[in-house]
């Protein structure tokens, strides 16, 4: 396409470039346009401007579409692992069978952390949260690796996301032990990513813990769902933090940070509180739901709306379908599901949420299945950050190795005050 947008302001007439991605969405160019006119675009909260092109994650959200590299999220959460996936969004294609068996086995060998680095955790509350550990952990790994962390040397980028990969859940399992006052279990290369995690969160050292393969299966599921989600905010943290040649583990540590905010991923953990403050108070799901469509109240129903679907999130919709899959084959009964259940049909045929086009989102069920897996209401959004770890990696690497990278440094319109000398300031003038 050549078409051109064209500008008029001022008495002035611009030609903007049009930009068509492979989906057919399309942009308009703006990139000279403050130097061509002296202007700039203004955007509250981004909901108009395309940070970059990627070729990573397409999300259609009028129709619930979502792929990585092509492949629809249903396939690949049907026939895929989380491992496989992980490969799949950071290098772009599927690997062969050697080159899979190779990437598992590269991140196995690096799971453990540095002895010096777990006296770290010596130094939280027992109860702090683990989002807030996890932000500080990755970020302390760089000081192991100093020697390694350069972004612009290829071999240092792969080796810190093999390390990446392998040591966020030790260092998640190991937060969660240390708040239970259990001693941390060391991983064991015989098992793979899922098992391992579930083994280190769960066993101890006095018996045997026997994996669940259902469990295991439901695990793999929830990371393959979580795993990318284009330009979200804590991926644009990562991006923005990474385009400033920071390190991977800086940059990554950020974006965890990003992700706790109930907006964002806190949001599953928002989704279990709510739901349990709903049954222990016995407030009806209308009330709640009331609550939540008032204008100056904070409150929202968690779990529900997303900037970009304004449909059913597909990933929610294959949560939701596994929620029951796996309540049933554990044999748990969970009276949280059913006032789930309730309240989305209610806020389904509510007219507020029709009209705005509210649905489930990603967090709505997952935290059912985390319940389920016996994993606490405090580490969800720490499981949300394991599975989204290699869609933050593979934007950080695109973002890296891309031409035309930039640091990241938005614009702004000042509306303070005009220049006031000191003394006229002081006299309050
Ligand atoms: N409950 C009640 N009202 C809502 C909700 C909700 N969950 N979500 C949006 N609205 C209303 C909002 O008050 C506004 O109403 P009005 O037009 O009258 O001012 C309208 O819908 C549009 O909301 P917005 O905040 O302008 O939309 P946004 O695109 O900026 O926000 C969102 C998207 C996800 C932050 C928001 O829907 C929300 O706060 N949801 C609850 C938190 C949540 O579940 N977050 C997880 C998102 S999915 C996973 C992830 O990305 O981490």
């Amino acid at each position: 396409m050549n078409e051109k947008a064209i500008l008029k302001v001022n008495g002035q007439e611009f030609e903007l470039p049009i930009i068509v991605g492979t989906e057919n969405e399309t942009a308009i160019d703006i990139s000279k346009l403050r130097a061509m006119s002296g202007y700039i675009t203004l955007d509250n909260g981004y909901l108009n401007t395309g940070a970059c092109t990627s070729a990573i994650t397409f999300l259609d959200g009028e129709n619930g579409i979502l792929r990585y590299r092509g492949i629809p999220i249903e396939q690949l959460a049907e026939k895929s692992t989380f491992t496989e996936v992980a490969y799949l969004l950071i290098y772009g294609k599927l690997p062969n069978e050697s080159e899979l068996k190779e990437w598992n086995s590269a991140i196995t060998k690096h799971t453990l952390i540095h002895e010096d680095l777990k006296r770290l955790y010596v130094g939280f509350p027992k109860d702090g949260h683990p989002m807030a550990i996890m932000s500080c952990m990755i970020a302390s790994l760089s000081t192991y690796y100093q020697d390694s962390y350069d972004p612009t040397n290829p071999e240092h980028r792969e080796i810190s996301i093999i390390r990446l990969l392998a040591k966020f859940p030790t260092i998640a399992a190991f937060a969660f032990k240390k708040s239970i006052g259990q001693p941390s279990i060391h991983p064991i290369n015989a098992l793979n990513y899922c098992q391992n995690f579930l083994n280190m969160m769960f066993a101890v050292p006095t018996e045997e813990y026997e994996i669940d393969p259902i469990a295991e299966e439901a695990l793999d599921l929830l990371l393959i769902l979580h795993a990318d989600h284009e330009q979200n905010c804590s991926a644009s943290t990562v991006r923005l933090v990474g385009s400033s040649l920071a390190n991977i583990y800086a940059a990554i540590s950020s974006g965890i940070c990003a992700l706790w905010g109930p907006r964002h991923g806190g949001a599953n953990q928002e989704v279990l509180e709510m739901l349990n403050e709903i049954h222990d108070s016995g407030l009806t799901v209308k009330q709640v739901i009331e609550k939540s469509k008032q204008k100056f109240s904070n409150f929202r129903l968690s779990g529900f709306g997303h900037r970009v679907y304004k449909n059913y999130d597909p990933r929610a919709k294959i949560i939701k379908k596994a929620t029951y899959k796996v309540l049933n084959k554990l044999g748990v009964k969970d009276h949280l599901l059913d006032i789930a259940i309730e309240l989305e049909e209610a806020a389904l045929t509510d007219d507020f949420f029709v009209e705005r086009k509210l649905y489930p989102n990603v967090d709505f069920y997952s935290g059912i299945i985390y319940r389920a897996l016996g994993i606490p209401v405090n580490m969800f959004t720490v499981m949300f950050g394991m599975g989204r770890l290699p869609g933050w990696i593979a934007q950080w690497k695109e973002m890296i190795e891309s031409p035309d990278m930039k640091i990241g440094r938005p614009r702004q319109v000042y509306v303070g005050p005009k220049e006031i000398s000191y003394d006229d300031a002081k006299k309050g003038g």
